[in-house]
């Protein structure tokens, strides 16, 4: 169910369709992308307030490139285009798009035309951020031209009276210094929307959701002690209590006390979890496994095995709940719009086709900021919010290479040292993530006056918003020296330690 006042962002493939939505949720007004070819009908039935058509790579004119359904512009619903939606405005409404245009990219100053509502209370200039290729050279009849750059004279555009606006820049970027302003605008002063959203609101909402889709039925929760999953497992144990079922599952791949730490946390958050040792299937299964993705999707499979198989004991379990977020949505899958698969999450793509249980997973829309607001609202401590993100498939994507007991103990050791020291120089909560991974060559040392040759241990640690884009860690040379002298002294079979210092992209945060 969705809150009576509701923002529709459609998405045409822009990395930054997320953004849009999230922009608008921080703005106190529920918002959530659908795609692109989300049916008219049901856009009528949903009843949005207003609606944003996002950017995208594709050009209007090409073959098969996303198109509206011109009904839209007809409902009486504010509609704002953004870059390519501005272009399918145009397009369709009888302006003209020049596909030849010179490409634009980066910082522009907008002159603003008309400041009575998009651009109201923002001067007569401003910094916008422009990305694209084509460029308009015609407003549709009717329209106005309410703002201009040097290189896009038909910048902005609107045609009040059927509150249709379109924008050539992104105003959802940070770059675009009041971008926020023209979404306020958009958003209270064409749409009229009233605010008040905020995760209180969620909280309730998503609970009354889950009762009225459980219903009587029982809910399975995968906890790995994660905040995602935490914050989730606390809000299905408020809507449905008794019918919870909490499921920890012991994959083998977890850190060192991780397993019993999780444990207690949720008896004291008054949460009684089934503990499922299966660590012995997976590392059977992942026996002689070196190839990432065949990694992800063995573990995967065997999750959802264990699952299905603990959930028989149980009678009427209909649902699987999970705490998927956003940027696993849109790195594992393109069905929300041209975006191309990264890497297949565990909690997303690892899943197989035919699953016994329907999934809930309210947290879809959302990003991890965004989660842990919804945890504190919930009361829970900061340590346990601020814990760092941990991926499902644990220690196996951070063991480059086949995966042993051995190998399993070393980084366990390895990577409890690099926590300890981070937390102990007060870092652990200034970064979005720290862990070691361990490497599949040996290097060769000298320990006592012996040679050795021994494995290599790489060192981690990100700051980020969201995890879709990061940047390493400056960590004082201090701390490293002291994380790399305990490892190497500590733990046994490393003599190397290197840091890892690559953004993403190009790189992804966890190595495999
Ligand atoms: P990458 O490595 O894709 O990571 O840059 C982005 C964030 O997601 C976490 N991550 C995962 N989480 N299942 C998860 O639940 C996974 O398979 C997975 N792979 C990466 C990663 O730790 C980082 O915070």
């Amino acid at each position: 169910m969705r809150p009576s006042e509701f923002i529709l962002v459609l998405d045409f493939g822009s990395q930054y369709t997320q953004l849009i939505a999230r922009r608008i949720r921080e703005l106190g007004v529920y918002s959530e992308v659908q795609p692109f070819n989300f049916p008219i009908d049901e856009i009528v039935r949903s009843k949005p307030k207003g609606i944003i058509l996002s950017g995208g790579p594709a050009s209007v004119y090409e073959n098969g490139s996303p198109q509206v359904d011109v009904k839209l512009f007809e409902l009486g619903i504010p509609v704002l285009g953004i870059c390519y939606g501005l272009q399918l405005i145009a397009y369709n409404l009888g302006g003209e798009v020049d596909r030849f245009a010179k490409r634009e990219y980066g910082k522009a100053i907008l002159k603003i035309e008309k400041d009575d509502d998009l651009f109201y209370g923002l001067g007569s200039n401003t910094v916008v951020w422009m990305s694209h290729g084509d460029a308009l050279v015609k407003a549709p009849d009717g329209f106005e031209v309410i703002g201009q750059t040097e290189n896009s004279p038909i910048c902005a555009i609107r045609k009040k009276d059927k509150k249709i606006y379109g924008v050539q820049f992104h105003p959802e970027v940070a770059h675009t210094e009041k971008g926020i302003d023209m979404l306020k605008n958009f958003v209270y002063k064409i749409c009229e929307c009233h605010g008040g959203w905020n995760a209180e609101f969620f909280i309730e909402n998503t609970i009354k959701e889950i009762k009225d889709t459980v219903k009587d039925k029982k809910v399975i929760c995968a906890v790995s002690g994660g905040v995602d999953s935490t914050v989730l497992a606390i809000l299905l144990n408020k809507a449905i209590g008794k019918n919870l079922i909490a499921i920890y599952i012991d994959n083998g791949l977890m850190r060192k006390n991780e397993s019993i730490e999780v444990i207690e946390m949720f008896k004291k958050l008054g949460i009684n979890v089934h503990y499922v040792g299966a660590g012995e299937i997976f590392l059977e299964r992942l026996h002689g496994v070196v190839e990432p993705e065949m990694k992800r999707k063995i573990i995967g499979h065997t999750f959802v095995e264990v699952f299905e198989r603990e959930a028989e004991k149980f009678v009427d379990v209909e649902f699987l709940a999970q705490g998927t977020l956003y940027p696993d949505v849109i790195e594992s899958t393109s069905y929300r719009g041209p975006s191309s698969k990264i890497k297949t999450h565990h909690n997303v793509g690892g899943l197989p086709e035919k699953m016994k249980f329907k999934l809930i997973e309210p947290f879809r829309e959302l990003f991890k900021d965004e989660v842990r607001r919804v945890g504190k609202s919930l009361g829970l401590d900061d340590e346990i919010l601020n814990r760092h993100p941990f991926p499902g498939p644990g220690l196996a994507v951070r063991i480059i290479g086949e995966i042993t007991h051995e190998k399993l103990e070393i980084l366990r050791s390895a990577d409890e040292i690099l926590i300890e020291e981070i937390k102990k120089a007060n870092l652990y909560d200034k970064m979005w993530q720290a862990f070691a991974v361990l490497l599949p060559v040996r290097s060769v040392g000298v320990m006592g006056d012996e040679r050795s040759y021994e494995y290599v241990i790489a060192l981690r640690a990100v700051t980020s918003q969201d995890g879709m884009t990061a940047d390493w860690v400056r960590l004082p040379y201090d701390v490293l020296e002291r994380i790399s002298s305990r490892i190497v002294n500590e733990v046994r079979g490393v003599n190397r330690v290197v840091y890892d210092i690559t953004t993403k992209p190009p790189a992804t945060i966890e190595w495999e």
